[in-house]
This record gives structure tokens, C-alpha cells and sequence, in this order.
């Protein structure tokens, strides 16, 4: 088996005893020691040697030290620096931390105390480099599982639903009452999986940056009426009143139209799913110096104190009575995600056996030259209040 290569140190310093002490008691530890008497030439090295450790002196003539600490950031980031000085003032040490020195060593130092500092050192790069791989690893398999869901997951899943309603216009009349129920079941159950998977890559995409919305200005009025409209057949199938309840003018705000619908109508089937026949949905909005907001409210089930925390969370649904309610614990995870994406808030209030109002705060979208066009008062806080 090969040796692994001795630890390369670089030492910058214009005294040449310490290049020269530190040169002994490190090559005689193993490590390959380099070293330059000013920075433009320790960059120099750095740059073609890439060494794992660099000692800088912080008082040289010529280029700082601290420039030369902000140069090796920049261009070898990899390379552990630690900062030999004789003057180690708080500011100096902590100015240096500030721009990525690891460690210092106060002159005078003997070669056990280099020896030491330099040992933590290379085990600091060491982990460094191994969290940097770890992490890298995960993005990769991240993006490969986004892959494989959409593709090995969504795309049959697709087929045969589409197969299913092929199957239900082919055989429509023909169907025996158990039959087509039987078929209505399968084809609801591909829907919530479908559902699931849907959110799950668009909740993998917004964490890895990869979501593609649209920043656009928009009527909350209007995108409140179209969610409504578009709940308002199951909420009647389900014997449940919605009233939507609005201003007559909202501030428009900015954002993707399609993906704030799918919050909204989230959130308003949730309140379906968990309000009983004869309960009472609305959905109401309002505004003050800083935000709109908008308010969907039920008298439904509500849900426990200490449940409420959690409920963002992916996967958490709240286990008890409405346990018979079909769900992957996903939507609101999705809800939260697209709201912060748009520099939003999303909150719950609720108590138990009494309901549930689930708050969505928007900023105002102020356009250049607008700012008093509307009812809402212009996004501008008040003094004093921000700190
Ligand atoms: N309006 C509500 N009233 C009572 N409980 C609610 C309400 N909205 C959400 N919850 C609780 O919060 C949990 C999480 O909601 P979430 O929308 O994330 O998941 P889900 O509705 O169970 O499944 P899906 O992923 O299909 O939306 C639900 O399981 C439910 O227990
Ligand atoms: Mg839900």
C-alpha cells in the first residue's frame, strides 16, 4: 500500500529563526515544510502547493498578515491557517477568526506547543474536508431520489390513472354498482398518492433551490375567490357552509399564483376534512402597517394545545378522532415551505372541539410611485417599532 503524503506546512515569516525552528521540530515529526520570508511569496506557494497548514505571522513589513489571511480564504480555502504572533491582542485574534484563522500561536513558542497546534490543525482539515464530502454526498443523493421519485414513481402513477379513467369511460354503463366503486376507490387513492408525491418533490425542490415560480403582482381578492370557488362542490357535498368575507380592496402582493391557490385550497380542505356536517368555513383578510393577512377559519375538531407546534412538520398528523381522515401530513409542510419562499408567515390557532383558524401574512407588494393608490396602507413601519 501507498504512504499517505506527509502534511505539507507552510510557514510565513520574516524572522528566520522561527522558519528555521519551525522547520526542525516539524520535519522531525514528518511533516514536508515549506516556507517564504514575506506574503507575495508564501502566496506564491500557496497557490502552486495548496499545503494543508499555513503558520502566517501577523506583523511582517510588506503585506499584512491579515491580507494574507483574507488571500488564502479566497484562493485556498482547504489550506488550515493559524496565525504565529507576538502582539495576540483580543481584536488582533478576534479579527483574524473573523477571517478564517483557525488557531494562533503566541511568540514564544517551543516546538511541543507548534507540534500541538499544528496536529489539532490537520485534524481540524481533516474534518472539514470529510464534512464538506459527507455533504456533498447528500446533495447528490438528494437529487438523484428527486429523479427517481418523479420518474419511477409519478410517471407510472400517472399511467394508470390514466388507464383508470380509460377503463371508466370504456366501461362506464356497463359497470356493476360494487365494480365502479371499487374503481372510484382505486382512483381516489392514486390522487392522495399522487398529491403526496407532488408536494414531496416540490418541498424537496424548494429546500434545494430548484422550484420554478413565478414573482408576479396579485389580486388576493381574486385569489381568494378562485380557492373558494374551487372548494366550494366538496364543501357542499360535505354539508358545510363556506362565506368568504372580504374587504373590497387588499394590497397586491407579490408571487406565484398557481402555487399560492394550492395553498389555499390545502389549507381550506384540511378545515373540510376536519369540520362536521353543518359547520361553518370562512375565509376573511385584513391589513395593518406591515402585513396583509388572511385568515381561513373552521368550527371544526380543532386541535390539541401541544399538537399545534407540530403540524408544519412533514409527516405529523395529529393522531385521535379524525384518524379515519385520509392524509400524508404533507400539505402544510408544502403550505409553510411556499409561504416563507414568498417572504410570508404561516400560523394555527386553535382549540380543541372548538376549531381552527389558520393565518396567512403576506407582505404588501409597494410598486414605485403607487404607494397610496390603494386602501391598504403602504408597507412602511412605523418608527421605533422594528428594533
Ligand atoms: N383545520 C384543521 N382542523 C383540525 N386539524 C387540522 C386542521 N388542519 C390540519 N390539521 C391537523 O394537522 C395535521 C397535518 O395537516 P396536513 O395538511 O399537513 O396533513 P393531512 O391533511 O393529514 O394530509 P395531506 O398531506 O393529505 O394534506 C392533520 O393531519 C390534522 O391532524
Ligand atoms: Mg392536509
Amino acid at each position: 500500500m501507498m504512504k499517505p503524503a506527509a502534511p505539507v506546512v507552510l510557514i510565513i515569516d520574516d524572522e528566520s529563526s522561527i522558519r528555521d525552528g519551525c522547520r526542525q521540530a516539524l520535519e522531525k515529526s514528518g511533516y514536508t515544510v515549506l516556507d517564504a520570508e514575506e506574503g507575495d511569496e508564501g502566496i506564491k506557494i500557496a497557490r502552486n502547493a495548496k499545503p494543508d497548514i499555513a503558520l502566517i505571522d501577523l506583523k511582517m513589513p510588506g503585506i499584512s498578515g491579515m491580507e494574507i489571511i483574507e488571500i488564502f480564504s479566497r484562493d485556498v480555502p482547504d489550506t488550515v491557517l493559524v496565525m504565529i504572533t507576538g502582539y495576540a491582542t483580543i481584536v488582533s485574534a478576534v479579527e483574524a477568526i473573523q477571517k478564517g484563522t483557525y488557531d494562533y500561536l503566541p511568540k514564544p513558542f517551543s516546538p511541543d506547543q507548534l507540534r500541538a497546534v499544528v496536529r489539532r490543525a490537520i485534524e481540524h482539515r481533516n474534518l472539514k474536508i470529510e464534512a464538506r464530502r459527507l455533504r456533498e454526498e447528500k446533495e447528490r443523493m438528494e437529487k438523484s431520489f428527486i429523479t427517481f421519485v418523479s420518474h419511477e414513481m409519478r410517471s407510472p402513477l400517472v399511467v394508470i390513472r390514466q388507464y383508470i379513467e380509460a377503463l371508466k369511460a370504456v366501461a362506464g354503463e356497463r359497470l356493476e354498482k360494487d365494480m365502479a366503486e371499487i374503481i372510484e376507490r382505486c382512483s381516489a387513492r392514486i390522487q392522495s398518492l399522487e398529491t403526496l408525491i407532488e408536494h414531496w418533490l416540490d418541498i424537496s425542490r424548494i429546500g434545494e433551490g430548484s422550484f420554478a415560480w413565478k414573482k408576479e403582482p396579485l389580486n388576493l381578492i381574486q385569489l381568494i375567490g378562485r380557492s373558494a370557488d374551487e372548494m366550494a362542490p366538496l364543501c357542499k357535498e360535505k354539508g358545510i357552509r363556506l362565506t368568504v368575507d372580504l374587504p373590497d380592496q387588499l394590497p397586491e402582493i407579490l408571487g406565484d399564483q398557481e402555487s399560492l391557490l394550492r395553498v389555499f385550497t390545502n389549507i381550506i380542505g384540511n378545515a373540510t376534512k376536519y369540520t362536521p356536517e353543518n359547520g361553518n368555513i370562512v375565509l376573511s383578510a385584513s391589513v395593518d402597517d406591515y402585513y396583509v393577512t388572511v385568515r381561513i377559519a373552521d368550527t371544526g375538531t380543532g386541535i390539541p394545545a401541544d399538537k399545534l407546534p407540530l403540524i408544519f412538520e412533514p409527516f405529523y398528523r395529529v393522531r385521535g378522532k379524525e384518524e379515519c381522515q385520509r392524509g400524508s401530513g404533507l400539505g402544510l409542510t408544502f403550505c409553510k415551505k411556499i409561504i416563507e419562499l414568498h417572504g410570508g408567515a404561516i400560523t394555527a390557532d386553535s382549540m380543541e372541539g372548538r376549531g381552527s383558524t389558520f393565518l396567512v401574512k403576506f407582505l404588501p407588494h409597494v410598486r414605485a410611485g403607487h404607494e397610496e393608490s390603494n386602501t391598504a396602507k403602504p408597507f412602511r413601519p412605523t418608527q421605533g417599532e422594528r428594533a
